[in-house]
């Protein structure tokens, strides 16, 4: 065990993964968890949440799995006083909860578009309005959103919502990092690029090869710079050196980890 987030309570929202293997949000529950923190892993999957608690229990960490739908107020709301309850306090917001749904303007439905915003990008919007407060009581605090390279780059894949949520999100971590940071409160997003994880094998592998996994994971990997996509410890990484205090001087700031795929785009 690390001590990079000694004493620090962390809410990590989408800390289960939609299949088996590691998501981002669940290799960041734990790896923060390994780092010292307490962890509450949130998640519309009680099931998937339970999993991560287990694997942090196991570990001799410390979590608590929590069922929200981050998109619902009143779940949000109760999500944080059970932080406070339990941890009594919140240091770390860890924004992770997204979705895709494929389809342009004129394929994606009218449904399609408002639940990607209300999943990807609402679901912030109320976690930070329900976190900020107890942030500002505590005179610090740290916010992580997760966003992705669809947020400010073509990859090739019609996904208007994911894309315009995403770039929104961006937009969401800079109002926030300016209007707190003289209260000491910190937001930064992650724009992670092409990485392996349960939900692009779920909701991917249709649009790249026919719903041929191995297929659809060559594919991807041939069009990263570096051979081959990145896995959810890398973003978990990034995320906790921007949680923890070696970054305490970075706010407002946009990190993409993504093997360079953005500049390859450029
Ligand atoms: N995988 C990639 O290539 C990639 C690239 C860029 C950005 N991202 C972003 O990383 C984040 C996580 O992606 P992942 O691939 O690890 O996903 P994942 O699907 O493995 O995990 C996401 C978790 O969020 C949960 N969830 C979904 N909707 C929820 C809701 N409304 N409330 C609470 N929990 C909910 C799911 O149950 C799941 O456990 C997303 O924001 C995604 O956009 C992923």
């Amino acid at each position: 065990m690390g001590d990079r987030l000694k004493e620090k309570v962390a809410i990590v929202t989408g800390a289960g993964s939609v299949g088996p293997g590691w998501g981002n949000g669940k290799a960041t529950a734990v790896l923060f968890a390994r780092e010292g923190a307490s962890v509450l892993a949130a998640d519309i999957n009680p099931d998937a949440a339970q999993e991560t608690a287990a694997i942090i229990d196991q570990e001799g960490g410390n979590c608590t799995p929590h069922e929200a739908d981050v998109s619902h107020s009143d779940e949000v709301e109760r999500m944080v006083e059970r932080c406070l309850e339990i941890y009594g306090r919140v240091d770390i917001l860890h924004n992770n909860v997204g979705i895709v749904d494929l389809g342009g303007c004129v394929e994606a439905s009218e449904e399609s578009w408002d639940r990607v915003m209300n999943v990807n990008l609402k679901s912030m919007f109320l976690t930070c309005k329900f976190v900020l407060p107890h942030m500002e009581r505590q005179g610090k605090g740290v916010i992580v959103n997760i966003s992705s390279v669809a947020s400010s780059r073509w990859l090739g894949v019609p996904y208007v919502s994911y894309s315009a949520s995403k770039g929104a999100v961006n937009q969401l971590t800079q109002s926030v990092a300016l209007q707190y940071a003289a209260k000491n409160i910190r937001a930064n997003a992650i724009l992670p690029g092409f990485m392996h994880t349960p939900m692009v094998t779920k909701s991917l592998a249709d649009f790249y090869a026919a719903g041929d996994v191995e297929k659809m994971v060559e594919i991807r990997d041939c069009s990263c710079p570096m051979g081959k996509m990145g896995d959810a410890w890398d973003v978990a990484h990034a995320a906790l050196f921007l949680a923890s205090d070696e970054a305490k001087y970075i706010t407002g700031t946009e990190l993409v980890v993504d093997g360079g795929l953005t500049c390859k785009a450029a």
